[in-house]
């Protein structure tokens, strides 16, 4: 062809054009990724391109200088008024005048990869529900009468290809004055539909609208409700923003919730209105940090354990506390924001992934999204640690889930110097194994209790107590220094050497610190402390092993600990102590919130919410309760590290 050459990259794509056509043309004809608001009118600046000057060696294409056209009139104004960044140019206005290379940066792709931090699963690529288009709409003609909606819906489709456009009555409020305010020209926002829903017009500007539009990811948990606030267009976490579950005031944990609302009536309304509230709170809260009105906030994502879920729905969750805890539906939800009571824009969509089974949420579906085990090729472990653990292990072949009731030791719960992660509480522990003396660091400081200046370090928080990674490291340090036995019994003062072991009552105990002289707590480690984290991590390892079992396997190549817990958590103290099955220390990673991350997923992809669907039906779901070999591992992992299974790679 002697038409000029134009290529595309990163993506490659290429084909031959008459010169004079725009690069957005050319883009668009070979599906190449470049964004657009204003359609080609020099408004947005969302086309911007680099043209490439010299060789393009892969293609062997020699570009000159000037294939493309000369700054036009639009383009010059743009930049005169807004600047652009040297060697960009408007891909609307730029065109192809002989073969050209032409690449296309990040910021200027609809489908952008969004920075996800310490992600090794997968990446969150762009493509929300909510989308903005600038439009001309015809003027209304007397000669050939028609509503102003339906000529904005025509703009629609004539102009962005959107067929079956609805509107909410507010737009059809609003619209009339905006349309003749802005000139016939208008931004509108469009929530491009899903599987229940057509498209829907969700807001509309008089003229170019410049600012964008928001969604929030939230993991609405028994104790804490967090939420994410992302810009819709380039993925980024605009502020992030966390509060107590006003729930609390119903019972600390979820039975307790439960049965707060078996036993009194409308008490599941109740603690459905204080969820509500708290978000609301929480939303506005969010708005004013990021410096935003929340009514820009036009899509929400929700994940939730069984019970949180069916309190936000306002459904009773009595069900769920009962054999066989039949959930009302574990299907994803697409609903309203005002069928929730949530004050965010009033057309604002909620979605909340579908939950896997009576024990196992949408929080651990939304793991699933964000750590991918139905794609990992080698088999992978995800332990969801909190007061319940969710269990996922899988690979492409397969996926099983389960939940395992580990209690809330490891939140500091009924340990005897226990407490919530917070400054002053020891989170780091090592023991000497000769002199069984301990040195520890607390959270908020980075010294060592045995470094100089550990006395200053500490001057404002104190030592207050030890929380639940620091309850890990403690025992299993316990055990490595031979303080601890295999069953979990503290030896006396003769049998262990040290005389930080002490007789307490029938049972000894361990002297980690002793702060009474200055007024302070004296820090130790009973006997019944051990029993707890023993219940705890072998309910978590028994639920592992009960998955393992039905995979048929005795290892696993890979371990992701999530949960903000989970962040925290040693790896080599969790093997030590046998909280988790044995496998390569650095075979055993952290995710962070991987449930928050689902979240973000969901939000910012809209092809996510039906692959999270699709892979949550294929999930099996495990009920450890009605597995008789649950209770022999438990009954085995009460051990440290167990009393049957050998840990070959933690003992080499
Ligand atoms: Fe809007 Fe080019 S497409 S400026």
């Amino acid at each position: 062809s002697n038409e000029p050459l134009v290529i595309f990259t990163p993506s490659g794509k290429r084909g031959n054009f008459p010169v004079g056509t725009p690069i957005l043309t050319a883009a668009r004809q070979l599906g190449v990724d470049l964004d657009s608001v204003c359609g080609g009118r020099g408004i947005c600046s969302k086309c911007q391109i680099t043209p490439g000057v010299g060789e393009f060696s892969k293609h062997g294409v020699t570009v000159a200088p000037d294939a493309l056209s000369e700054w036009n009139k639009v383009e010059q104004r743009y930049k005169d008024k807004r600047g652009l960044i040297d060697g960009r140019r408007l891909g609307c206005q730029a065109t192809v005048q002989g073969d050209v290379v032409v690449d296309v940066p990040p910021e200027s792709q609809v489908h952008k990869q969004v920075v996800r931090k310490g992600a090794e699963a997968r990446d969150i690529v762009m493509n929300p529900t909510v989308k903005l288009y600038y439009i001309d709409v015809l003027e209304p003609d007397m000669h050939d009468p028609s509503g102003d909606l339906e000529r904005l819906r025509d703009a629609l489709k004539d102009q962005w290809g959107l067929e079956n456009v609805h509107a909410d009555l507010h737009i059809l409020q609003e619209m009339q004055p905006i349309l003749r305010k802005g000139g016939w020209k208008v931004t509108v926002a469009v929530h491009l539909g899903d599987e229940e829903n057509a498209p829907r017009i969700m807001h509309i500007w008089p003229g170019y609208y410049e600012e964008t539009v928001y969604g929030l990811a939230v993991d609405l948990g028994s104790t804490t409700i967090a939420a994410h606030l992302c810009d819709l267009q380039t993925g980024d976490v605009v502020a992030s923003s966390g509060i107590m579950n006003p729930q609390i005031r119903f019972g600390e944990d979820l039975m307790s919730r439960v049965s707060y609302s078996m036993m009194n009536a409308g008490g599941a309304q109740e603690m459905t209105d204080a969820v509500r509230e708290g978000m609301n709170a929480l939303f506005v809260q969010i708005a004013i940090e990021a410096g935003i009105d929340k009514a820009l906030i036009v899509d929400a994502v929700f994940v939730c354990n069984p019970v949180m879920h069916h309190l936000l729905l306002g459904i009773d969750p009595f069900e769920l506390g009962q054999a066989p805890f039949a959930l009302a539906t574990s299907n994803a939800m697409r609903l309203r924001a005002d069928d929730l009571d949530l004050s965010i824009h009033p057309s604002a969509r909620v979605y909340l992934l579908p939950c896997i089974a009576g024990h196992v949420g949408a929080d651990a579906a939304a793991v699933a999204l964000a750590e991918a085990p139905d794609k990992s090729e080698e088999l992978v472990l995800v332990v969801d640690v909190g007061t319940n653990a969710e269990i996922l292990l899988g690979n492409t072949e397969k996926v099983l889930a389960c939940s395992s009731p580990t209690g809330p030791a490891f939140e500091g719960a009924q340990i005897s110097s226990g407490q919530r992660a917070a400054p002053g509480a020891i989170e780091r522990v090592e023991i000497d194994p000769v002199t069984k003396e301990p040195r520890f660091r607390v959270i908020g400081s980075e010294i060592w209790s045995d470094e100089d200046g550990f006395d200053e370090a500490i001057a404002t928080t104190g030592i207050t107590g030890i929380c639940g990674s620091g309850i890990i490291e403690m025992v299993a340090e316990m055990r490595l220094a031979g303080i601890v036995d295999a069953p979990g019994l503290i030896g006396a003062p003769e049998q262990t050497g040290t005389t930080r072991c002490f007789q307490d009552g029938r049972t000894y105990s361990y002297l980690v610190w002793d702060g009474s002289a200055e007024g302070g707590p004296k820090i130790t480690v009973t006997n019944r402390d051990i029993r707890e984290i023993q219940m705890a991590k072998a309910a978590l390892y028994s639920g592992a092993r009960l998955l393992m079992d039905k995979f048929d396997v005795d290892q696993v190549d890979r371990v992701v600990l999530a949960g903000a817990f989970g962040a925290h958590i040693s790896p080599l103290h969790a093997m030590v102590l046998g909280m988790i099955p044995d496998a390569k220390l650095d075979a055993v990673t952290s995710a962070g919130n991987a449930a928050g991350t689902g979240a973000r997923i969901a939000l910012l992809n809209r092809e996510a919410r039906g692959e999270i669907e699709a892979t949550v039906r294929r999930i099996h779901k495990i009920e450890t309760a009605i597995e008789p070999r649950f209770q022999e591992h438990f009954v085995n992992a009460s051990a440290i590290p167990n009393s049957v299974d050998p840990f070959p790679i933690l003992n080499s």
